[in-house]
């Protein structure tokens, strides 16, 4: 294995950003603009989201997190010219060892349906398909 993995930290903000807007299949909201939401989440979820890095370059990163109950991954990407090769695979494994280390034991990630892609590699991982929820959303507006 010829990279690295290790947590996410603040500093990583803006090469995990440019990482997911160069990445399609990756969908960020406006807010996601600002270093202090990526802050936020890293905070509220220590240790669980992770970086790739080969020769100092982040060429794979995933956000994911818990709520106690739940876990969740977003914005898994891996950099074009590094696919094929293992990275994602060694992210979700890292996310997947740390949500056990704390007792979760159901792990949810949002795929678009065109995102063939990714819905292999999930599956390839073990990742099932749900057809028996539809995912609501609901807006709430800055108060
Ligand atoms: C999806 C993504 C993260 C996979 O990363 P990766 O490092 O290339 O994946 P891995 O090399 O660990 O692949 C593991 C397995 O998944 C499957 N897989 C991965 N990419 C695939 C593809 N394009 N087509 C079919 N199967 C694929 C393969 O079975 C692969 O194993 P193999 O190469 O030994 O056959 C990467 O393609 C990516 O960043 N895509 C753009 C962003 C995105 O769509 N993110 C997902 C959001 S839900």
């Amino acid at each position: 294995m010829d990279f690295d993995v290790s947590p996410l930290t603040q500093e990583d903000f803006g090469d995990a950003y440019a990482l997911w807007e160069s990445s399609e299949g990756v969908v960020l909201q406006s807010d996601e603009r600002h270093p202090h939401v990526f802050v936020r989440f890293l905070s509220r979820n220590p240790g669980m989201s992770f970086g790739a890095r080969r020769a100092g370059r982040l060429i794979g990163a995933v956000l994911a997190g818990h709520d106690g109950r739940r876990g969740y991954v977003y914005h898994l990407a891996v950099a074009a010219d590094c696919r094929r090769q293992g990275i994602g695979k060694t992210l979700v494994a890292s996310v997947e060892r740390e949500m056990t280390r704390q007792g979760i034991w159901k792990v949810h990630a949002n795929v678009v349906y065109r995102n063939l892609r990714a819905q292999y590699f999930w599956k390839k991982l073990g990742w099932f398909e749900r057809d028996d929820i539809a995912l609501f959303s609901h807006l709430l507006l800055p108060g």
